[in-house]
């Protein structure tokens, strides 16, 4: 079946595993992202579908990046143009992802040797490298001037905005039965301001019920638990109140 995107003769420049990025009009400063209902996880490894994931997500997202606008962080949204389709500032984008953490779970439980849910002192935060095939790699401050990967000052306040993100969705998601576990975030660089790029979703965050500790995000899909869509469909219902 043709995309929107593709009916309205809009130009492909990239297919993600999640997204695919097509230019809007001539204009190559802003890009529609249409939201997919495919699903990966491990690096691409185990691949699968989400039925209406690209609807939920493109949702989700949009309100997210509201919510925080309202609260002073600026990010690429502009609006969203369709139940697929967001349109975005188109970014130089970091192949850096920004990683940040309350309480242990997936790979940091692993590395640690600690059960999963063990709230943390402080939030934990990492840097990974974006490449499938070397399977994202973490890595630190050094490597940006080294493998000119960023400028040091820019990735810097984007580990500062990301953090200061934490405390707005953890209170969102705390207002609204969920915990606010571990997410991860995505940033560029446009005419010298650094601002939040990509998505904000149940793929990139994990939320587990409060009281129950039942997982609400793409863990369901990793782990093969079940209830995957009902997980995306109770964040899209919590967030598309905002
Ligand atoms: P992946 O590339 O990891 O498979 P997606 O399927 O989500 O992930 O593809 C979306 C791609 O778009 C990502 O590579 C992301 O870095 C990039 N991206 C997100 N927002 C922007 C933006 N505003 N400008 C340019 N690129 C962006
Ligand atoms: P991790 O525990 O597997 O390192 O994942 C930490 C968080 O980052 C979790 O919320 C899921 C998210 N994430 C992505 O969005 N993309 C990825 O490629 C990976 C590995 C994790
Ligand atoms: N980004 C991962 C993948 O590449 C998915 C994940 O585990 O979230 O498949």
């Amino acid at each position: 079946m043709k995309k929107i995107s593709e009916e309205k003769g809009r130009k492909k420049v990239y297919e993600g595993k999640a997204k695919i990025l097509y230019l809007y009009g001539g204009d190559e400063s802003k890009l529609v992202t249409y939201f997919k209902d495919d699903a990966t996880a491990f690096n691409g490894q185990k691949k699968g579908t989400i039925e209406q994931k690209g609807e939920f997500n493109n949702a989700i997202s949009s309100s997210l990046f509201k919510l925080l606008k309202s609260k002073g962080i600026k990010s690429h949204f502009i609006e969203k143009l369709s139940e697929r389709e967001m349109l975005v500032h188109h970014l130089k984008m970091f192949p850096v992802e920004f990683v940040v953490r309350n309480y242990t779970a997936g790979s940091l439980a692993k590395k640690m040797g600690v059960e999963e849910g063990v709230k943390l002192l402080s939030p934990v935060v990492e840097l990974y490298y974006k490449s499938d095939e070397l399977g994202d790699p973490m890595i630190n401050e050094t490597y940006l001037k080294a493998f000119d990967l960023g400028e040091p000052k820019d990735v810097e306040e984007a580990k500062k905005i990301a953090v200061n993100i934490n405390e707005i969705l953890k209170d969102f998601f705390d207002k609204n039965g969920l915990l606010l576990v571990d997410y991860k975030l995505e940033f560029g660089i446009l005419n010298g301001n650094v601002l939040l790029a990509d998505e904000i979703t149940p793929d990139t965050m994990r939320l587990w019920d409060k009281v129950t500790l039942e997982k609400v995000d793409k863990d369901r899909f990793r782990r093969d638990l079940g209830g995957v869509e009902e997980a995306y469909k109770r964040v899209y219902d919590i967030t598309s109140k905002i």
